[in-house]
């Protein structure tokens, strides 16, 4: 791998942008029978929950236009036995490991952060705030700016300083702008666009929900252009805010749209179920989707989409003069 996808999340150095989503990637030992997990820029841990879950009755997945519909329900062992079992994994394998959490109230999050506190091999934490907030009728922590500060800063309190923190957003909201300088405001060193939007789809021979969960979360290349400008419009809001861009990332050339709109990184999520191997293969695909276009810094392309059209950023090398023919 080329130093061109090396990159920096605020205090946290890469060595490329190219990362897993949350929740997709399995505990890491499904897709370590496919690559050498020290390729991956990050391993992000599906969320974390304080206890074990069995997640929701199937069917919890179907498939839509370009998309992927799911209502898993955060199926997953628990802190303690990720601790036990699953992050001591990661660190043996030597993979960069950014641990996902998520809780149903404010302490809930404080807690997971504490208890990671002391714990060696956490690069980073990513706060899921897509969770319903048991005090607060089931709404979503992420759909308010208060409720998402809120638990933005109990994670910030309790996690060891250094260790960068990151709010997860989901798109379904008003204003994502709002929701991102409240998280900031509230000690995000970065943020990570976005998790799946809330959608249906119908049986039509049941003649009900596809899902048991009723509704379900949007993912895969449906949600692309949503997540482009979630990252786009967050970026021009808080352009030295760390983004690491996610929704539908299936190719180089997808990253790289994410990287002009403002993300320093990106994740694949749901390309990953039919491609295992997707995320060398995006690095490498960036990798050369960079180099075709003369910028030898992944850096250096981070939200040139915001520039005037004809803008050439002085770190890109110019074009070799054509060569006269005789
Ligand atoms: C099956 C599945 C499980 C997921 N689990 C989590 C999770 O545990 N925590 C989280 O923050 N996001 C979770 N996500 C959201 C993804 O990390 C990602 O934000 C979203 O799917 C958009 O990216 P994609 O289109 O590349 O999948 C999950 C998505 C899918 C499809």
């Amino acid at each position: 791998m080329s130093d061109r996808v090396r990159t920096t999340l605020g205090g946290l150095e890469l060595s490329n942008a190219v990362m897993t989503a949350s929740g997709c990637g399995g505990t890491g030992r499904e897709l370590a029978q496919f690559f050498d997990l020290t390729r991956l820029g990050a391993f992000v841990t599906t969320s974390v929950m304080p206890q074990a879950r069995a997640g929701r009755p199937t069917p919890r997945v179907t498939e839509t236009p370009s998309g992927l519909l799911t209502a898993m329900g955060l199926p997953g062992p628990g802190i303690e036995t990720f601790l036990e079992h699953d992050l001591p994994w990661l660190i043996e394998q030597d993979v960069r490991t950014i641990v996902s959490v998520a809780g149903n109230s404010v302490q809930e999050y404080g807690d997971l952060a504490r208890r990671l506190r002391n714990v060696p091999g956490v690069a980073a934490i990513e706060v899921n705030i897509a969770c319903p907030n048991a005090e607060d009728r089931g709404r979503m922590f992420a759909w308010h700016p208060s409720a998402a500060a809120s638990v933005v800063r109990a994670v910030r309190d309790h996690a060891r300083p250094g260790v960068p923190v990151f709010a997860k957003l989901a798109p379904d909201v008003t204003d994502i702008v709002t929701i991102a300088l409240a998280c900031v405001d509230a000690g995000a060193d970065g943020l990570t666009l976005i998790n799946t939007m809330e959608a249906m789809a119908i049986d039509t021979d049941t003649l009900r929900p596809a899902l048991t969960g009723v509704s379900g979360g949007l993912s895969g290349p449906a949600v692309r252009p949503l997540a482009v400008r979630c990252v786009y419009q967050v970026h021009a809001a808080l352009p030295r805010t760390p983004i690491i861009g996610v929704g539908g990332i299936a190719t180089g050339l997808d990253a790289l749209e994410f990287v002009l709109a403002g993300a320093s990184a990106v994740a694949v999520g749901t390309a990953l179920f039919h491609d295992p191997g997707a995320v060398p293969r995006v690095q490498r695909e960036l990798d050369e989707a960079l180099a075709a276009r003369r910028i030898d810094r992944l850096a250096d392309a981070v939200g040139l989409a915001h520039k005037p059209a004809g803008y050439v950023p002085p770190q890109v090398r110019p074009q070799e003069p054509e060569k006269e023919r005789t």
